[in-house]
């Protein structure tokens, strides 16, 4: 938290006494990286190779990238204005809470989620309502839906959970959707859809078709390994992405990522995405029963990573998390929730259960 008083101009108080968003740390030493949720695989030879070949990067990019749009629109059985663009998924979260919500407004979510949620409405000045997950860290829907007031604008699903991994079930999003007003804007925050395997789990695609007042977001920087090129999507009413695109910074989407996602979503390599995903989710599933072995149980793992939850097994998840960081591998500690671990390189899964066995003796 920053110090009013070190502050040589006037800024806005608010503003100064939230924490700006904190990246997953990065190493110092060799060692894995599992804080940040990231594809450990390198980026595709092909995808590589339709970047290396730009050779007009002194030119803003053309800010439509229709071929995109219709790509990702024909994936969804939908026309590419129901599209949206985005410098990373998180740029509409944040425009998505800002034309929506405005000062005395609210928006929801729950809590332990993404950590960029909290302050997604300080631009705007709306505020963050918070409700806390189950016992199983899941979303409580219906707790969220009792949470729902005339002053709550934007409702946020993340599924799956990040950091906790359980994704929500359709029949639960059905109901949950039921209860909330037509007039409230629901975005269904999918980041690491593509690693799935819940068929109960609640799939944009199948449920955009119904309500008119949800979006739903993708972004290529996990299962597609983007990260670094930062490009993700919406999906939704063009009114909604329309009203999006006002609030957004123009001209952020770079001609790079378009190119590079494109080349992404050819078939090639898609068939190359999907093999990676799946043995993504195979070392996911080996650190669960591994862990499980050790006696440490955690939530169903649904996304790239893994949620050791404070107190499971008796782990002080502050000790863990250094204990982690003294073997050179990072993880990201959220203090007195749990420790989530991303699912990395092969051998980091045999790692990372060495040390969670070592530090439980
Ligand atoms: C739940 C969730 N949503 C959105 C994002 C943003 O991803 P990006 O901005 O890279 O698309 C993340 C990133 O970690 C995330 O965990």
């Amino acid at each position: 938290m920053s110090d009013h008083n070190d502050v040589p101009v006037r800024m806005r108080a608010d503003v100064l006494s939230v924490p700006a968003y904190r990246q997953g740390a990065a190493p110092t030493r060799p060692g894995y990286k599992l804080s940040s949720n990231e594809n450990p695989f390198d980026p595709l030879p092909s995808v590589l190779a339709a970047i290396s070949g730009r050779d007009d990067i002194n030119r803003y990019a053309a800010a439509a990238m229709p071929d995109l749009r219709e790509s990702i629109a024909a994936k969804f059985g939908v026309t590419a204005d129901r599209v949206h663009l985005a410098a990373g998924s998180v740029a509409i979260l944040y425009q998505l809470v800002h034309a929506a919500a405005t000062t005395g407004d609210e928006y929801l979510h729950a809590w332990p989620s993404f950590e960029a949620y909290p302050s997604l409405g300080l631009a705007s000045g709306a505020s963050a309502v918070r409700v806390p997950l189950t016992g199983a860290a899941e979303h409580d829907l219906d707790a969220m839906a009792e949470a729902i007031t005339e002053r709550i604008r934007v409702i946020l699903v993340c599924s799956p959970n990040n950091p906790t991994g359980p994704a929500v079930r359709r029949a639960d999003f059905d109901r949950f959707m039921a209860r909330v007003p037509a007039t409230t804007l629901v975005v269904l925050d999918e980041a690491y859809r593509e690693f799935v395997t819940d068929p109960e789990a609640v799939r944009g695609e199948d449920v955009l078709g119904q309500h008119p007042n949800l979006v739903v977001l993708r972004t290529f920087s996990k299962a597609y390994g983007l990260a670094g090129l930062r490009i993700g999507y919406a999906v939704g009413h063009p009114a909604i992405l329309s009203a999006a695109a006002t609030t957004a910074i123009p001209l952020s989407v770079t001609g790079l990522a378009d190119v590079a996602a494109r080349a992404s979503m050819m078939p090639e390599a898609q068939a190359e995405h999907d093999r990676r995903i799946h043995e993504i989710v195979t070392r996911r599933d080996a650190l669960v029963a591994g862990l499980a072995d050790l006696g440490v149980r955690v939530p169903q793992a649904q996304g790239n990573f893994v949620w050791i939850p404070e107190g499971e097994h008796g782990i002080d998840t502050a000790a863990l998390a250094a204990a982690f960081s003294e073997s050179g591998t990072l993880v990201r500690p959220f203090p007195g929730d749990g420790v989530r671990i991303s699912v990395g390189e092969r051998e980091s899964i045999d790692e990372v259960l060495r040390i969670v066995g070592a530090f439980l003796g």
